[in-house]
C-alpha cells in the first residue's frame, strides 16, 4: 500500500483536471474552425503576458526549496534548489516568440501591432492571480506545494502541448512552428520535469501522507489560475480582432 498517499492526490485532482480539458478557452483555442487571425492574436498574447509567469519560476522553485529546508524538509529543499537552474532564462524564448510572431503579423496583416508596447502590456488579473499563488505558497506554512504547482502546470505542456502547435501549424502554416520556441522546448522538457515533480511529490507524500490536501488544494488553485489566464488571452486577442474588422 506504500502508494496511497499519491493515489490520493491524483484522484484528489481528478476533478479539476477533468474541468481544466473541458474549460470553454481551450475548447476555443483548439475548434477546428478557429479564426485564424483570432489564434495569431491569442498566440502573441499569450507569449508576450506568458514572460511575467515564466521569468519568476527558477526563484520561485529556489524559494520554495529554501523555505521546505526551514521547515526541516531537507531532501525536498535540496532537490528543489537544485532544479530551479533548469527553469532558468526560459522567459526569454517568450519575449522572442512575441516579437517574431509580431513581425510575421505585420508582414502579412493590415493592422500593424508593436511588440515592445505588447510585453509592455500591465498584468491580468489571472496572470496576477497565477503570480500571487506561488507567493502565498511560499511565504505560507506549505511550502512544499510549490510541487503541485509545478507538476499540474508542466503536465499541461506535455499532455496539451502536441494539441495546440498542430493546431497552429494547420489553422496558421508550417513556418509557425518557428515562431513557438517557448512551446516546442517544453514539449519535449517538461516531460523530464513532470518525472522529476511526480517522483519528489511520491516521496513526500509517502513519508508525510497528511500533505495530500494542501498539495490538492494547490493544485486545483493551479488550475484554476491558469485557465484564468488562457481566457484573459482570449478576450485581448478578442477584442483586437474585433479592433480590425
Ligand atoms: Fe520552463
Ligand atoms: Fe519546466
Amino acid at each position: 500500500m506504500e502508494n496511497q498517499a499519491p493515489d490520493a492526490y491524483e484522484s484528489g485532482m481528478h476533478s479539476a483536471r477533468v474541468r481544466f480539458a473541458k474549460d470553454p478557452s481551450l475548447g476555443t483555442i483548439l475548434a477546428a474552425e478557429i479564426d485564424p487571425a483570432f489564434l495569431e492574436s491569442f498566440l502573441i498574447h499569450f507569449s508576450a503576458l506568458g514572460v511575467a509567469m515564466t521569468e519568476p519560476v527558477e526563484d520561485w522553485i529556489r524559494r520554495a526549496g529554501a523555505r521546505c529546508e526551514e521547515i526541516g524538509l531537507n531532501e525536498l529543499g535540496q532537490a528543489l534548489r537544485k532544479h530551479a537552474s533548469h527553469e532558468a532564462g526560459h522567459h526569454h524564448l517568450m519575449v522572442q516568440d512575441t516579437r517574431s510572431l509580431v513581425s510575421r503579423w505585420n508582414s502579412r496583416r493590415p493592422f500593424p501591432l508593436d511588440a515592445d508596447r505588447i510585453l509592455a502590456q500591465p498584468l491580468t488579473p489571472g496572470v496576477r492571480m497565477y503570480r500571487q499563488l506561488h507567493e502565498d505558497v511560499i511565504l505560507g506554512g506549505s511550502p512544499f506545494c510549490q510541487l503541485a504547482i509545478e507538476y499540474e502546470i508542466e503536465m499541461l505542456s506535455v499532455q496539451f502541448g502536441p494539441r495546440f502547435i498542430e493546431q497552429c501549424v494547420s489553422v496558421l502554416a508550417p513556418e509557425i512552428a518557428s515562431s513557438l520556441t517557448f512551446l516546442r522546448e517544453h514539449v519535449a522538457l517538461d516531460v523530464r520535469h513532470t518525472r522529476f515533480n511526480r517522483q519528489e511529490l511520491e516521496k513526500i507524500l509517502t513519508s508525510h501522507p497528511k500533505f495530500v490536501n494542501p498539495l490538492v488544494e494547490t493544485g486545483r488553485a493551479a488550475l484554476h489560475t491558469y485557465a484564468a489566464f488562457l481566457k484573459d488571452c482570449l478576450v485581448i486577442a478578442r477584442m483586437q480582432v474585433k479592433g480590425m474588422g
